[in-house]
């Protein structure tokens, strides 16, 4: 990709492809890939905003030389030290000894901490300007979007907002970097993915942070990850509000878990009565087949959830449990819920189930259905009754 592409008035992406990673944070799938953005303002003070991750150090250097050939970086502004974006610090450090590392006072603990860094230290807080020349860069701290010392760096000259983590989503840049030169279908699902995986957890900061931007006249959206916003920033920054205030669309999604067919067949008869009573988003998920990252994703796009399990070692069986688990340390609100499932002598699949829903308060449609050793006609006739009660 052509390492000189600009986005406006010497503001250069910088960021780098990594399609070799399988798993981010060395949990959540990367089969399309994932970008770290970094970006570069060329101006009669050069600053750079966040790195890349250590793996892509080498071209990354590479890029910022082509662009600047002799000039010295004088500053790197530090928005987010998840090593993603920091990686690449040292090394750059190393390249350019003078350069000032900018932050905010919970960003240099992480510095030493991670990279043993204790010089160049140039602490800023929330609005101050840093004068670039043409650029001038003010300050808005945004703590846990979705780590302590999160930040976003707005440039006042071309109306940009580096954004961090935040407006950002899985899947690599393939060619495309703008908004208007992808198809966004496939970004959004990638983008809802990481929302739901990575952020979640802390969307009342979300909403704070939305709040305390609302008065910024933003032209372009530029994250750490996936497509720059310059179309149409209102998109990406209206889908963050509407996830991080638990909005949902009309559809159900029913992940259960079972090892001999039997909850399955329980899934598949559900489905089939949610989809004739009028529901056509209806998306059913094997959670030992599917990784709880798409199936969050999924729950996090829909209204209603159905959740069904056989019984393991009187618990809940172990891939259902993960996507609990999941569920409950993401925080989500507002969604419905049904349980099944099935048990042979001492039960724990649903009571397991039922538990997490009373703990998650999420509001319950019907009463939850366990068959013994298979569903059979009064199972089938109560699973009727609650898939009319979930399309109603
Ligand atoms: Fe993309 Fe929180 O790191």
């Amino acid at each position: 990709m052509n390492c000189r592409l600009s986005i406006k008035d010497k503001i250069h992406w910088i960021g780098v492809n990594d399609r070799e990673t399988t798993l981010f944070e060395n949990y959540w799938p990367l089969e399309k890939g994932v970008a770290y953005n970094s970006y570069l303002i060329n101006d009669e003070k050069v600053a750079i905003i966040d790195t890349v991750k250590f793996n892509k150090t080498t071209e990354y250097l590479e890029k910022i030389k082509e662009i600047i050939g002799d000039k010295p970086v004088d500053y790197l502004v530090v928005n987010h030290m998840e090593p993603d974006h920091s990686g690449s610090m040292l090394a750059l450090l190393g390249t350019y000894p003078d350069m000032k590392i900018v932050g905010n006072k919970k960003t240099f603990p992480f510095i030493e901490g991670f990279y043993g860094i204790t010089r160049n230290y140039m602490e800023v807080v929330e609005g101050d300007i840093i004068d670039l020349g043409f650029h001038k860069l003010t300050f808005y701290m945004t703590p846990m979007v979705h780590w302590p010392e999160t930040m976003m760096t707005y440039e006042t000259t071309s109306k940009v907002l580096f954004s961090m983590d935040a407006f950002g989503g899985f899947g690599a840049l393939d060619g495309g970097i703008f908004d208007d030169e992808i198809n966004y279908e496939f970004y959004e699902d990638e983008t809802r993915r990481y929302y739901s995986n990575i952020v979640a957890k802390y969307s009342a900061m979300v909403q704070r942070s939305l709040k305390k931007l609302a008065g910024l006249d933003i032209q372009i959206v530029a994250p750490t990850h996936g497509p720059i916003w310059r179309s149409n920033p209102g998109e990406i920054i209206g889908l963050y509000d509407k996830w991080s205030r638990y909005e949902a669309e009309k559809g159900v999604v029913i992940v259960y878990g079972s090892m001999y067919g039997n909850t399955a067949k329980m899934a598949d008869f559900l489905a089939r009565i949610i989809a004739e009573n009028g529901i056509k988003d209806v998306k059913v998920f094997d959670a030992s087949k599917t990784h709880p990252s798409y199936i969050l994703s999924e729950i996090w796009k829909y209204k209603a959830a159905v959740i069904g399990s056989c019984a393991y070692n009187t618990k809940v069986f172990s891939s259902v449990e993960t996507v609990l688990a999941k569920l409950s340390n993401s925080s989500l609100k507002d969604r419905y819920v049904s349980v099944f499932g099935n048990k042979s002598w001492s039960g724990g699949g649903v009571s397991g189930i039922n538990a997490f829903v009373d703990e998650i308060g999420w509001e319950r449609i019907g009463e939850s259905i366990e068959a013994t050793y298979s569903p059979k006609d009064a199972e089938f006739k109560a699973l009727t009754e609650l898939g009319e009660a979930i399309a109603a």
